[in-house]
């Protein structure tokens, strides 16, 4: 049998792997404590579930325009004028399937096989396979502190004849950090100066603690208009708890939503009908839940935070947003793989190993859980870790014995 070169260099995730060995166990009755997701439990706004319900009851559940349904772009125009400072034209702006398709589909108008992208990393899992799946290539950018802020000069040094853009997720998956305005003003001005592409994938933009403020990039921009090679990334995945609704956008240069239309239009076609109505019922409807669901996280960061400082040797870098934490365990082991399977294996606790974001001996924990899970999850993990742990924990009404 053959097989396409890009088809073959995808790989399965081994976080899929995990999730697959962790839902196996729960199948069985084990008790799993899942710190490895990626979506809020929260339901979503009432007036999303109404608008989708609406239009299913009416039957007339319809191909869309493939740029997405009128009414949802002039509700995201009016998101990027409140969030972003910043007036688009329909034009402007493409509802994709979820962030993740407007993303791919912004890479697939941009590059051309063999240029690069480039992004801070630790990074989303997603960045470098969306390259490899343009025939591109991903160029992760480390931080030289060390840090999981990095600097201008990080980015500069990798910037060669083939980069084309570079990628911006602030606050970041998996690191919880959230980019200074200072940052963000350099990226501009640097992609602005080397002609790049930038693309913010501002999903978590409105997830943020400790009272900070979302940060717009066109504030830093002085090509504006249709000149300018900003893209903004956004949904409703995670700030609506609306993950299995699959609607996100990109808003930029009407040339470049023009093209992402047409690999759309021949990719997915519009968006689902029932989804786009859902999205549009989010973004015109009360906006409560949003702040309810970032108090929430904020709460439960500070409690994973202040269980996870208790543990000896392990590294903890306040998240300034999301629903991750992206502990430093190189006291408890080289690779991250390895310790995360140890601790599903011996105390069923599921988490994310670095090395898939792109940075060994730490583990993505989340917590957009409950705080119970969180807080069980965390003794779990310190029991196992711990060698001064009683040699016995309690899982519900089962006892595990040390064995290692
Ligand atoms: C950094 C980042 N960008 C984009 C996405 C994709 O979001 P969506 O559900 O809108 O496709 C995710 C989802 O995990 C993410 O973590």
């Amino acid at each position: 049998m053959s097989f396409s070169h890009i088809g073959q260099s995808i790989a399965q995730s081994p976080t899929l792997k995990l999730n697959e060995t962790a839902a196996l166990l729960r199948a069985k009755g084990e008790p799993v404590i899942h710190l490895g997701g990626g979506e809020p439990k929260s339901k979503p706004p009432l007036d999303a579930l109404i608008a989708g319900a609406a239009l299913l009851n009416s039957g007339e559940v319809r191909y869309t325009p493939a740029d997405g349904i009128p009414a949802l772009k002039k509700a995201i125009i009016r998101y990027t004028e409140e969030f972003y400072g910043h007036s688009v034209e329909p034009a402007n702006v493409i509802a994709s399937g979820g962030a993740k398709q407007a993303i791919m589909v912004a890479l697939q108008a941009i590059l051309n096989p063999q240029e690069e992208v480039l992004y801070p990393a630790p990074y989303w899992v997603s960045y470098p396979e969306m390259a490899k799946l343009c025939g591109g290539v991903g160029v992760p950018v480390l931080p030289e502190d060390g840090s999981f802020y990095p600097k201008i000069g990080d980015l500069e040094q990798k910037i060669g004849a083939h980069t084309r853009a570079v990628i911006i997720n602030s606050p970041n998956n998996p690191s919880g950090a959230m980019y200074s305005a200072e940052f963000i003003a350099d990226v501009v001005r640097l992609c602005e100066q080397r002609d790049l592409w930038l693309i913010m994938d501002d999903i978590y933009h409105r997830l943020i603690f400790d009272g900070r403020r979302p940060i717009s990039a066109y504030q830093f921009a002085k090509k504006k208009g249709e000149d300018s090679k900003l893209v903004i990334v956004n949904g409703v995945s995670k700030q609506y708890a609306m993950t299995g609704f699959r609607i996100g956008w990109a808003v930029g240069p009407r040339k470049l939503i023009e093209i992402m239309t047409n690999i759309q239009s021949h990719q997915t076609s519009g968006p689902s009908a029932v989804c786009q109505h859902a999205a549009l019922g989010a973004l015109a409807g009360v906006q409560s839940s949003v702040e309810s669901l970032r108090v929430t996280l904020e709460n439960a960061r500070n409690v994973l935070v202040a269980r996870l400082q208790t543990f000896p040797g392990v590294k903890v870098c306040k998240p300034d947003g999301t629903f991750y934490c992206f502990a430093d365990f190189r006291a408890y082991g080289a690779s991250s793989a390895k310790l995360a399977h140890f601790l599903l294996e011996k105390v069923r606790v599921l988490v994310m190993p670095g090395i898939e974001f792109g940075l060994e001996g730490h583990l993505r924990i989340s917590f957009c859980g409950t705080i119970k899970d969180v807080t069980e999850g965390v003794e779990r993990m310190k029991w196992a870790l711990d060698p001064q742990a009683p040699n016995e924990l309690y899982l519900g009404d089962r006892k595990l014995i040390r064995d290692w």
